[in-house]
């Protein structure tokens, strides 16, 4: 189980910050409106949707990037309603939300069915939840891939499909069966670093999901180097920006209606 709360995750929330704002766009907050951050972080959403004069709770696995997220609202002088606690089995009464925000998060449950099920029962009559999702392709979603890849092969099970969150059909699959209607629309994000080997060492030194796997990976010899060396190979076949590095990663946005 990957702790988020290792490392430095507020690093990579930093870059994350404009497809917050977009997804906020999207969700169209109106002022005391009750929102659920959904796997907060560090609160980026929650304090955008505080910003807006929503009502927010935010809720993450993470007992630490909570903290954060609790502080960060402080110092702004909001105040969050805080969870602990995951997607999958959500610690709130039916309908308690108008709004369920889930920023690059609810993508990472090992559940996506009871996380579809325990949104749409959140949600009140009419609520909608508004869902970021990367594309599955591009160089850091393949650097991404790699990643899944060697960490299956490691324990030895049997190979499981991707997550369904890259692909907006199986997106509208997931939420039929509670009745709720889902449309999508593309954005990116562009990220930039001096180098494709300055980027994978910011993700190994602070990226909770990076540095879980060079500690699951020192059981064999050599699977990180050569999980490095392929990650780096795929960033550097996507590079935009030779000499540097750049590339651009496409996300989705779902919203979710509930009946
Ligand atoms: C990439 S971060 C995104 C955080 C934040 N939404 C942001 O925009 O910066 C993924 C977040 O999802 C949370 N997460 C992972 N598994 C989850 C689950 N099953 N239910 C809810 N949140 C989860 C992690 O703890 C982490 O904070």
């Amino acid at each position: 189980m990957i702790d988020w709360g290792d490392g430095t995750y507020e690093r990579t929330a930093e870059q994350l910050i404009d497809a917050t704002e977009a997804a906020l766009e999207r969700a169209a907050l109106r002022p005391g409106e009750r929102v659920l951050d959904l796997g907060c972080g560090s609160g980026n959403a929650a304090l955008a949707a505080a910003r807006r004069g929503g009502v927010v709770t935010a809720l993450d696995p993470s007992a630490r990037l909570v903290a954060v997220a609790e502080a960060r609202a402080r110092a702004e002088g909001f105040t969050l309603r805080t969870a602990v606690g995951a997607a999958e089995a959500l610690p709130f009464d039916g309908g308690a939300f108008e709004l369920v925000l889930s920023v690059f998060a609810v993508i990472f449950s090992d559940a996506p069915e009871r996380a579809a099920a325990e949104i749409v029962r959140v949600l009140a009559p009419g609520g909608r939840a508004v869902i970021t999702a990367w594309h599955p392709t591009g160089a850091i979603s393949e650097a991404g891939m790699l990643l899944r890849q060697a960490l299956m092969e490691l324990s030895g099970g049997p190979p499981r499909p991707p997550p369904p969150w890259g692909d907006p059909a199986q997106v509208v699959a997931l939420f039929a069966p509670h009745g709720a209607r889902v449309t999508s629309t593309d954005s990116s994000l562009r990220f930039e670093a001096p180098s494709a080997e300055a980027w994978f060492a910011e993700q190994q030194d602070h990226h909770p999901v990076w540095r879980f796997a060079e500690r699951a990976l020192s059981s064999r010899p050599g699977a990180w180097a050569s999980l490095r060396e392929r990650s780096i190979a795929a960033l550097e076949a996507g590079n935009e920006a030779p000499g540097a590095f750049r590339v651009t990663s496409g996300y989705s946005i779902y919203e979710v209606r509930a009946r």
